[in-house]
């Protein structure tokens, strides 16, 4: 079978994506709470950059590229326009542990350092295989803060920021 395509996000793209994310959703309770408006939650408005990892018409991942807010650069310690922050990343389940979460995230890091930002994100202290991918491919937790929503358990999310690597 041929290898999954990264290229950027088309608009058409949005209603696949949007079935693989309530996929995930149903099964890691990613995003913890589904938005009432899933398009728009995919495209944020700071976004400076989205892609899709396509097997024929199926959408079987997602990476957003966006600007930071003054409270992750404050975390960071770095001026909101070097940084740029990775998003809205996930994989389908059944097209996990094959390397593209990481393709995926090498993609949006490599569109930060071209457009001369940092890439940075924040992950919800629960995400173990999130948390795994990051560390193996040498990002570094600069800062662990409260989020301000609760996770699918009802706890209060506590929220990592990691920093990737240069
Ligand atoms: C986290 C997620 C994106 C990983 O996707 P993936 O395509 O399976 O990840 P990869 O195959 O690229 O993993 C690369 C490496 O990361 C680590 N890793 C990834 N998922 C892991 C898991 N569930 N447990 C432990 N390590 C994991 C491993 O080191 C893996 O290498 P290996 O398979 O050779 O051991 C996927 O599980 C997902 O969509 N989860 C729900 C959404 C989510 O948490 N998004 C992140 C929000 S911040």
């Amino acid at each position: 079978m041929a290898e999954p395509v990264i290229r950027p996000r088309h608009d058409d793209d949005l209603p696949a994506c949007v079935r693989t994310l309530a996929a995930v959703h149903r099964a890691d309770g990613y995003p913890a709470a589904w938005p009432a408006e899933p398009e728009r939650w995919l495209t944020p408005r700071e976004l400076l950059g989205v892609w899709v990892a396509v097997d024929g018409s199926a959408v079987v991942g997602h990476v957003a590229l966006t600007r930071t807010g003054p409270a992750l650069a404050a975390s960071v310690g770095h001026p909101e326009e070097q940084l740029g922050a990775v998003a809205r990343l996930f994989v389908d389940v059944p097209a996990r542990r094959g390397g593209l979460a990481a393709t995926l995230l090498a993609r949006a890091a490599r569109a930060a350092a071209e457009d001369g930002r940092r890439p940075v994100l924040e992950v919800e202290s629960g995400a173990a295989g999130a948390i795994a991918l990051y560390e193996r491919a040498g990002w570094r937790l600069v800062g662990t803060a409260p989020g301000d929503w609760l996770t699918t358990a009802g706890q209060p999310a506590v929220v990592h920021t990691y920093v990737g690597p240069v």
